[in-house]
């Protein structure tokens, strides 16, 4: 059932240091439905459907300014697409890329070392307990944090990884984030045909409102804090586009625990079914939280 294989890498920096070395550990793995809360995500098929991130992505790196030759830490960089934005515009800088997924880290590293010459390298590791100190000039982020349920470890790692007068740009999913859809997610995870696997399961995300985040990054040691949260409604071209997007990122940790690909199928098909009624229809009711701040001198 599983396909894995596993490489320890240490790598070195051109130009750097010399004492700083990269300790890269990935591994590949095929996608386990079945199993509970796994870590994994399915990243060919998120590299090809991830509009929606890839465009909320493209507007919070058009707000960086940079000047070329910082070393930067993309957390949660998934399959890499907004990586190679951020290295096109760093010719002199150097960026690590870190997934807790091994799909992913791997999916990057194939699509982007050999076109940096060694200045993209992508690291499988949790941003809770990052292997990095004072190490980063910034931190760039886009869609990963609600996926990590605590946030006042999050900045303290990220805190701790950042140089002094570093700084964290990053959004992801807050307020009320997709509430539409996880009201319809928990009334039919209630019925007979799905509680047995979903009736108890807790939602994978945490949806911070931006007081909330604001307070967990002072609590963590940051300044110049502004968070703030904006609507991002985005429509799927069709119920094929819809369906895709549940199953591949947003509702994949819900569908891997179903048993069988028929239940998964009527799950995912449901809440097809009551979005086809939706007005604009197909349309996910995203919100976004931004996130500015930055690490004292
Ligand atoms: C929706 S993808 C976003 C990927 C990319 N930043 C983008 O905008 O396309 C979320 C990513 O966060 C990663 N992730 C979730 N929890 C994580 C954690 N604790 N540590 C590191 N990465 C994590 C997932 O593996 C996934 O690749």
């Amino acid at each position: 059932m599983w396909t894995i294989f596993s490489v320890i890498l240490t790598r070195r920096w051109p130009q750097s240091s010399g004492s700083v070395r990269l300790k890269v550990s990935a591994s590949a793995q095929t996608i386990l439905p079945e199993s509970p809360n796994s870590r994994e995500w399915n990243a060919a098929e998120y590299h090809r459907v991830s509009a929606p991130q890839f465009q909320w992505g493209q507007r919070v790196l058009s707000a960086l300014r940079l000047r070329g030759d910082e070393s930067l830490l993309d957390a949660g960089c998934g399959t890499g697409k907004l990586t190679r934005i951020l290295l096109e515009n760093l010719p002199r800088g150097r960026v690590v890329g870190v997934d807790l997924s091994r799909n992913m880290a791997l999916h990057a590293r194939k699509n982007l070392e050999a076109d940096f010459s060694g200045r993209a390298r992508f690291v499988v590791a949790d941003l809770v307990t990052l292997p990095f100190h004072n190490r980063f000039d910034g931190i760039f982020s886009t869609a990963s944090f609600h996926w990590i349920r605590d946030h006042d470890a999050l900045f303290r790692s990220l805190y701790e990884a950042l140089r002094p007068k570093g700084w964290l740009h990053a959004q992801c999913g807050g307020g009320p984030n997709i509430d539409r859809l996880r009201q319809r997610v928990r009334a039919l995870a209630q019925t007979s045909e799905f509680s047995n696997w979903l009736g108890k399961f807790q939602e994978p995300w945490f949806f911070s409102d931006a007081e909330g985040a604001a307070a967990h990054l002072r609590a963590a040691g940051f300044e110049n804090v502004v968070t703030g949260l904006e609507e991002a409604a985005y429509s799927a071209r069709g119920r094929r586009e819809f369906e895709g997007y549940l199953k591949t990122f947003v509702l994949h940790r819900h569908i891997e625990l179903l048993p069988t690909e028929t239940v998964r199928r009527d799950f995912v098909e449901k809440l097809a079914d009551a979005a086809a009624l939706d007005d604009p229809p197909w349309t996910l009711d995203y919100t976004r939280l931004n996130l500015r701040a930055s690490k004292p001198g």
